[in-house]
């Protein structure tokens, strides 16, 4: 663990001094991501918005505090047993989805947090996620709640929570995912 500890903090200090795209030069603070380092699963974004942004830190605003029932729900939370990422690191203006540039430049320091992490399981978060994670053409509507193995990792896409306060209705669906997700946890141990 000790080992691992020094190599996230390396890549976080790494990636708190990127420049590598324009969104560098109007950000607060560089979200790098936060949980349990020996997280069995890891939870992908889409990018910092304006609290995340003011805090450095993922999922503290509206849909933060939703994920994170969500989370507790099926007994996770990013203190004890769960990873929680973004696609990219820093806040894109206006919120606007990442442009394909900005996601290729950042996807380095993902791949890396997945590599030390190494969870079993990798939850998309909305259509950035996916198309970035799991599959490019992809549409979340048509592969969400579906479990794919890619790379010795199992990965679902579920519904990002800004989408579900946009459109409650989702969130049946949603907590069908979110069961899935438990049971499959759960099923490895
Ligand atoms: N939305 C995201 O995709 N990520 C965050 O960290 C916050 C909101």
């Amino acid at each position: 663990m000790e080992e691992r500890i020094k190599r996230w903090n390396d890549l976080k200090e790494k990636c708190l001094r990127c420049t590598g795209c324009g969104l560098a030069e109007k950000r607060t603070n560089v979200v790098f991501g936060e949980g349990y380092l020996g997280a069995k699963i890891m939870f992908i974004g889409e990018g910092p918005g304006q609290q995340e942004d003011e805090q450095g830190r993922p999922f503290v605003g509206r849909a933060g505090v939703l994920l994170d029932k969500m989370l507790g729900s099926i007994d996770l939370s990013r203190e004890t047993n769960a990873m929680i990422c973004n696609v990219v690191k820093c806040r894109p203006p206006g919120n606007r989805v990442p442009s394909q540039q900005e996601a290729r430049c950042c996807l380095p320091y993902l791949r890396a947090q997945v590599a030390i992490v190494r969870p079993q399981i990798i939850v998309c978060l909305g259509a950035t996620a996916v198309k970035h994670c799991l599959d490019p053409e992809a549409k979340i509507t048509k592969i969400r709640g579906r479990w794919f193995e890619k790379k010795g990792f199992w990965l679902l896409a579920t519904f990002h929570p800004a989408a579900l306060l946009r459109d409650p209705s989702k969130k049946a669906l949603a907590w069908e995912d979110f069961k899935a997700i438990r049971e499959k946890y759960q099923s490895l141990g």
